[in-house]
């Protein structure tokens, strides 16, 4: 089976782990990694602070319990995104707000945020949705009319790049995700990176049991325990070193993903913007019905074939979760409806081999022909 991706690790990332093992710092108090791969990967961001986590997840609640935000509060989020975006507004006690995509970067659509702002809008979270940035400037120019934090949510972008700046410093914080599929990974994992000082001692209080630098055990905030252990931190250190190969390497799999299918009736090619640098953290491609077979029908098949390949994410607003809880009731978003039932991605892991792009582009045009 090709799998849609896979984790590289090699010699460094097992020398760095037994390091970190033998000088006995092995939690996320003490030692010496966390602080340095905070340090490393917040500067590889252009920002000056990170807050290393234990998940995407928990990084994005941290920020917003940082910020603040909570019970009736309202947060505009992109309903087409992975579900951790909006737990994390739901487990601070936030409303979440859904906003469709564009039809063209499926990213949050700028201009069908304005609406949704009322009295109670704290903040915006956007998803930098597989790695393809979203078009900052109009919504960091309704923030600052508002008076509306901007959290991106990058946890599928580390190295995606808006008009040449790094995504993760254009807002007020930033969450990135080091799932053992991501970018870079430290197995489970993630991190916060902000410019405010004031963001970065708040995360950093909260995600350790908000324990009191007057008296030890004596706590004033509510907070949780998110600390990356220092093992993870050694493995993402090693895993830093290499980013800018392993996207170097997604870029070069998306341009020839891109040739194979760029003529191909049915097959709507992943978005680059001229402002943009994708990173294509997972290859997107939408099947349109059109011609040939239908998505599921498409991945079943590739499947058969040792081909895996991954369904869009249902969008926010059509969760049973959700509206279990009374959000987004009787709400229609149509781009992101379309993309849960077009979209697939197909495998982009550093290592795919030239070769098995072939031999995954033809089965599929093949399949289209059908
Ligand atoms: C857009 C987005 N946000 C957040 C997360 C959560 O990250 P984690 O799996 O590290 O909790 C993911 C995970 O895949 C994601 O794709």
């Amino acid at each position: 089976m090709i799998y849609v991706c896979e984790p590289d690790i090699t010699d460094k990332e097992i020398n760095y782990a037994a390091q970190c093992i033998k000088e006995g710092f092995i939690s996320g108090t003490g030692g010496r990694f966390v602080k340095e791969f905070e340090d490393k990967f917040s500067k590889w961001c252009n920002c000056r602070y990170g807050i290393a986590t234990t998940s995407g997840t928990t990084a994005l609640q941290l920020i917003i319990s940082s910020l603040s935000i909570g019970k009736n509060d309202e947060v505009i989020v992109q309903s087409f995104t992975n579900i951790a975006t909006c737990y994390a507004v739901v487990h601070n006690g936030a409303t979440p707000v859904a906003i469709d995509s564009e039809p063209e970067t499926w990213n949050i659509n700028p201009q069908k945020i304005e609406a949704k702002i009322t009295k109670k809008t704290k903040a915006i979270i956007v998803v930098h949705i597989y790695g393809h940035p979203v078009d900052m400037n109009p919504i960091l120019k309704i923030a600052k009319k508002y008076n509306l934090y901007v959290i991106e949510d990058a946890a599928e972008a580390h190295g995606a790049t808006y008009y040449g700046k790094k995504i993760g410093s254009l807002g007020d914080a930033a969450c990135f995700s080091f799932y053992a599929n991501k970018i870079i990974t430290t197995g489970e994992g993630g991190m916060i990176v902000t410019n405010n000082k004031k963001t970065y001692t708040r995360a950093q209080l909260l995600k350790n049991l908000a324990f009191s630098k007057k008296k030890r055990f004596l706590h004033y905030h509510l907070g949780n325990n998110f600390r990356m252990s220092n093992i993870q931190a050694a493995i993402g250190l090693a895993q830093l070193e290499r980013i800018d190969k392993f996207i170097k390497r997604k870029r070069e799999i998306a341009y020839k993903y891109n040739q194979i299918f760029k003529n191909i009736p049915g097959i709507t090619l992943p978005p680059e913007k001229p402002w943009a640098k994708n990173v294509y953290w997972m290859y997107g491609i939408l099947i349109n019905g059109k011609s040939g077979m239908r998505r599921d029908k498409i991945m079943e098949k590739l499947k058969n074939q040792g081909i895996e390949t991954r369904q869009f994410f249902i969008p926010m607003h059509m969760q049973p979760v959700f509206k279990k809880m009374g959000f987004f009731k009787n709400l229609r978003l149509p781009v992101s409806e379309n993309l849960a039932r077009q979209g697939l991605y197909l495998p982009t892991g550093v290592n795919l081999k030239d070769k098995e792009i072939e031999f995954i582009g033809r089965t599929l045009i093949n399949l289209m022909k059908k």
